[in-house]
């Protein structure tokens, strides 16, 4: 059985897909074999993994949910050994519209992981859009884990209690198994002292509430538009560099992390003492860096 990760965040342009794809480069290798599942209609994951919609057919992710089927012949190979696909096209977008709604909805990557297939991969990282809707409810309802990326701005912290109650719901209702894995700030600069603030506080709540913030952060890199024009991965476009790096040392992390609770119980976030803890938090942070504003010293 796979470890099967979820990467959500409502919020656009966090990082997600660009974490996904990276992530399952370093894991590929590791020497580790990786389903990505494209959940977006968008298909960014599919592009950057190098894979053409005009070559698919039916070989994707939207049609395999449309069968009911399981998702053997509906998988493609990737631009990076290691690394399969069930590609994310429009065809998602008529599963929103034909089974978006009613007893479908959490159930729509459940049929199609109910193979043993999946027991080939070690590592399955599901892509999800900005919405939460029956493809991200369907996600979080096959997941073991979910992985939260975000900027290190003061309104995340306000975004992030919205998302982590969404998410609670859904684990309620339809996944008990279901983890918070961590919260990873991407796009990360040390120049900032909003970015730093952020970060110390993010970790001072994470540790009240019981929510993991990685050690590792995602610098904001050039190199990602760059490698993503390429359709590289950020270790084959240039290992050596600071954000290639920062992927390979969260590979690492996370694989310490799973492999060490396999067996645990599910983490939860307390969403009780989050919820203020949160609010709190937005507003030190902004006290705090607006306060070096009018002092002069830019952020
Ligand atoms: N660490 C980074 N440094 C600089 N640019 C980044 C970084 N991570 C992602 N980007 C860029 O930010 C944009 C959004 O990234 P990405 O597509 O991974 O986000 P997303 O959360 O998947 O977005 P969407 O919600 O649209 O699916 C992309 O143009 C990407 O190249
Ligand atoms: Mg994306």
């Amino acid at each position: 059985m796979p470890s099967i990760i979820t990467i959500a965040n409502e919020k656009g342009g966090v990082g997600k897909t660009t974490t996904v794809v990276n992530l399952a480069a370093v894991f590929a290798s590791m020497g580790r074999s990786v389903l990505v599942v494209d959940n977006d209609p968008q298909g960014n994951a599919t592009t950057l993994l190098g894979v053409e919609r005009g070559d698919l057919g039916s070989k994707m992710l939207g049609q395999a949910m449309l069968d009911k089927a399981p998702c053997d012949d509906y998988i493609v190979p990737t631009n990076i050994e290691g690394v399969s696909l069930l590609a994310g096209t429009p065809k998602l977008r008529q599963v929103i519209s034909e089974l978006g709604s009613g007893h479908w909805q959490d159930k729509l990557l459940k049929k199609v992981f109910e193979t043993d297939k999946l027991d080939e991969f070690e590592f399955v990282l599901i892509d999800t859009h900005g919405s939460v809707d029956c493809l991200l409810k369907s996600s979080l309802a096959v997941s073991h884990y979910y992985l939260i990326p975000l900027f290190a701005e003061p309104d995340s912290a306000r975004g992030l209690f919205d998302l982590i109650e969404t998410i609670s719901d859904v684990r309620e209702a339809s996944n008990q198994r279901l983890s918070l894995l961590g919260i990873l700030i991407t796009k990360y600069d040390t120049n900032s002292s909003t970015h730093r603030e952020f970060a110390e506080e993010i970790r001072r709540v994470g540790k009240k509430a019981r929510v993991r913030v990685f050690a590792n952060m995602i610098p904001a890199s050039r190199s990602v538009p760059a490698a993503s024009r390429d359709q590289k991965s950020l270790l084959e476009f240039r290992g050596s560099l600071p954000i290639s790096q920062a992927y390979i040392a969260l590979g690492g992390e996370l694989m310490t992390i799973i492999k060490g609770k396999r067996t645990g119980r599910p983490a939860i976030p307390d969403t009780e003492i989050l919820g203020p803890e949160l609010e709190e938090m937005e507003e030190i942070v902004f006290a705090k860096t607006g306060e070096e504003v009018a002092a002069g010293n830019p952020v």
